[in-house]
């Protein structure tokens, strides 16, 4: 290997350490905040006591049918959807890459129209938050559709491409809040703003994210390590 070719080799693993530590936080984030929830709504749910209607809380005590099934499946999805785009486990398990991908997509499907289901007409920040959510939920689900069926008519480099695109949106979930935190730190705006600017910052940055990393990794590096995503 000449030297050229090893710093640049250097430099691409060390962008992908980076890009894997973001992923890992950003899902870590929104595993703690959808405990916070369940933590929070299930003895309301559970005793029939709901809170106080301009409560955050009661929204998801009040359509919790709607609310759970758009936040199960999307922690399922979220936490498997980074072992399906490892190259490396999809070189040496292929069969379980199969059939794990049909359980996940199912699960991305479910919560991205419950994610429409419950966000849009239940939106803790208005109008300005349900737009956000029809807008970017619907990109979801197209994204989620359009990788299916590249994979039925065997096409794997767009397969991979939209897969990449609706895990990008899937993983904005995490960087919503660390928007809001911040608002909430410089007290910006009252916190039902707070979640409808969020929205649109944090999942326009995700989607314009994954445009670029798709820009910078066309299709998935045939001689890199196994480290790789894509
Ligand atoms: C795919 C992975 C996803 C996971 C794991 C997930 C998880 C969650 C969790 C845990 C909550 C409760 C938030 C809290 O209590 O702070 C939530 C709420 C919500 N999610 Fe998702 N979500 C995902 C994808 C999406 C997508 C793609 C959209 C569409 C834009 C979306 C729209 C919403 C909306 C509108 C709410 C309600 C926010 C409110 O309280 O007003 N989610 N989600």
């Amino acid at each position: 290997m000449t030297p050229r070719i090893a710093t640049r080799s250097a430099t691409r693993d060390a962008i992908m350490a980076g890009v894997w530590l973001v992923i890992g936080t950003l899902i870590a984030i929104t595993l703690v905040f959808a405990g916070i929830r369940v933590a929070t709504d299930l003895p309301m749910i559970l005793s029939g006591q709901p809170p106080e209607s301009d409560d955050f809380e009661a929204r998801y005590v009040a359509a919790s049918w709607l609310a759970y099934l758009h936040i199960i499946p999307g922690v399922i999805y979220l936490v498997g959807a980074p072992i399906q785009l490892h190259r490396g486990f999809r070189q040496r398990h292929l069969s379980i890459h199969r059939a794990l991908g049909r359980v996940l997509l199912l699960c991305g499907l479910i919560s991205g129209v419950f994610a429409l289901a419950f966000g849009i007409p239940f939106s803790f920040g208005g109008a300005f938050q349900s737009l956000a959510t029809a807008v970017f939920g619907s990109w979801f689900l197209v994204c989620l559709v359009r990788a299916y069926t590249a994979i039925r008519r065997r096409d794997v480099q767009q397969h991979r491409r939209w897969m990449i695109r609706a895990f990008a949106v899937g993983l904005g979930v995490g960087t919503i809040r660390l928007w809001v935190g911040l608002f909430v730190a410089v007290d910006a705006m009252p916190l039902s703003d707070s979640f409808a600017v969020a929205f649109w910052l944090a999942l326009g940055m995700h989607v314009i994210a994954g445009e670029v990393w798709l820009r910078w990794a066309p299709s998935a590096p045939r001689g890199a390590r196994s480290s790789s995503t894509g």
